[in-house]
């Protein structure tokens, strides 16, 4: 049961970064992207925040859509060069997702959403 349980955690990280895109029709709708990308298991369904990840909100004057859509990217080579998320990194059990497989259009979607949490 120990391995099922591993096996299946370590799926649904390898999953949450290799998601395919979404089709491109249309305006890409951040929000869906945020539950179907798995934002919310670590994020939660507000982007409040739980045990495994920081609220998203209030964070306007850390960001800007650019370096959110780097970061989302790829995680750690953005907090390689930040001190502050180096240090909020050693609070939570897992990293933080990369997603490197989304579009910079779905990525700034995401920014987009992130930065209207107030
Ligand atoms: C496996 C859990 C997990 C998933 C899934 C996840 N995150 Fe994170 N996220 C984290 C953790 C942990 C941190 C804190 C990392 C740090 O501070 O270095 C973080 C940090 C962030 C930050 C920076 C917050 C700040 O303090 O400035 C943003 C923005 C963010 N995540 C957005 C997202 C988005 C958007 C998605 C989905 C596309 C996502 N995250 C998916 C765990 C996760």
């Amino acid at each position: 049961m120990r391995f099922t349980t591993t096996a299946l955690v370590l799926a649904g990280v390898v999953l949450g970064a290799c998601s395919k895109a979404a089709p491109s029709a249309g305006p890409v709708d951040g929000a869906a992207l945020f539950r179907e990308q798995n934002c919310v298991q670590c994020h939660g369904p507000d982007g409040s925040g739980s045990n495994l990840a920081p609220t998203l909100h209030g964070k306007q004057g850390l960001w800007t859509r650019e370096t959110l859509a780097e970061y989302i990217a790829n995680s750690p080579a953005y907090a390689a060069h930040d001190e502050r998320l180096k240090e909020q990194a050693t609070h939570y059990s897992l990293p933080m997702t990369s997603y490197p497989g989304l579009s910079l259009e779905q990525r700034l979607a995401l920014a987009d959403l992130v930065l209207g949490m107030k």
